[in-house]
């Protein structure tokens, strides 16, 4: 599998009339090594997160409960991803501007990277973001 753009990946399903399970396994599922994960969750209404791309961090966005909405925009084109299932999740390659937006009541989103924090790996600047794409 080739992953250099923003793509959905859906993973493992195991059906059990006990429960479904879903897994992933880093370098297999998804296409880097697992440094960090986060949690978005008790979202207010209306609110949005992540305004923002990374220099160098690649990541991995699951609603692991309920749904919400990532818009990722490359400097060229924008597009929505509906988020609404837990064995489904957007990979989103470093460089990629993004926010997450329409958050449903007791949604929880689950990110999974593959640098640790790092504030100065950020561009917070949407204007410097489209200068950084055209120097390209
Ligand atoms: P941030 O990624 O800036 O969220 P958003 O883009 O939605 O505003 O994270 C908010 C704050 O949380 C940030 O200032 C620092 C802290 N933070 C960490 O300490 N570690 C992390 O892994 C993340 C994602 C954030």
């Amino acid at each position: 599998m080739e992953f250099k753009s923003v793509e959905i990946i859906k993973l493992p399903k195991i059906l059990d009339e006990r429960g479904n399970l879903s897994f992933l396994e880093a370098d297999n599922h998804i296409p880097f090594t697992i440094k960090r994960s986060y949690w978005i969750y008790d979202v207010p209404g209306g609110e949005q997160r992540g305004a923002h791309s990374y220099k160098i961090n690649q990541e991995f966005v699951i609603a692991l409960s309920g749904s919400f909405d990532v818009v990722v925009n490359d400097g060229i084109e924008v597009k929505t991803y509906t988020l609404n299932r837990s064995y489904y999740g957007l990979y989103i390659p470093n460089g990629i501007w993004r926010h997450m937006e329409n958050f449903s009541t007791n949604s929880l989103a689950f990110v999974i990277s593959s640098t640790d924090y790092n504030e100065n790996d950020y561009e917070r600047d949407y204007d410097n973001y489209l200068k950084s794409k055209l120097n390209h």
